[in-house]
């Protein structure tokens, strides 16, 4: 038997002005989505938005359903829209957030473990980093890539024969 260690790196941030414009400009559509969210069962609005390599920034909230399965979050929302609306441009970052009671989270929210499964989908499809940022009220934690949220992963590499 041997152990195996993982590492995973985060950079965290206490002021949003230490992350470039770039990543400021997108945190700030991320907030924005929020408000826009369809939430009435959770009551947690979570923005997301999507920075392409053609410059587009692609925006997504949670959607929720009363079948609660039903619903998506933000991430998903945002990602598959960008992947259907410009197939060839390759997703660079994605923002997150979220807002409950009135209130920005204090604290980064991590993305679900679905939603790490479509993002790491769209990383390996472009065979990119996509960065991730997540935006709490005190804290701003950047992942370099989906990998580091998800290792161990499963990826279409394991369906080649
Ligand atoms: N949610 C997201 O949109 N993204 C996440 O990363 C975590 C959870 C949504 C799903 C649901 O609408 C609400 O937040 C509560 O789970």
């Amino acid at each position: 038997m041997k152990e195996v260690e993982l590492k995973i790196s985060i950079q965290e941030y206490d002021n949003v002005n230490e992350l470039s414009n770039d990543d400021q400009v997108l945190i700030e559509r991320a907030k924005r989505n929020v408000e826009t969210a369809y939430s009435p069962y959770s009551h947690f609005g979570v923005g997301a938005a999507v920075l392409l390599d053609n410059g587009e920034i692609i925006d997504g909230n949670n959607q929720e359903n009363a079948a609660y399965p039903s619903g998506l979050c933000a991430e998903r929302v945002a990602m598959f829209y960008a992947n259907s609306k410009y197939p060839k441009a390759k997703p660079l970052t994605i923002a997150v957030t979220a807002k409950t009671k009135g209130h920005f989270v204090a604290n980064p929210i991590p993305p679900c473990g679905s939603c790490r499964q479509v993002l790491l989908e769209t990383e390996s499809r472009f065979k990119s980093d996509l960065r991730i940022i997540l935006v709490g009220e005190n804290k701003i934690q950047v992942l370099k890539n989906v990998k580091s949220l998800l290792p161990l992963s499963f990826d279409g590499g394991f369906l080649k024969v």
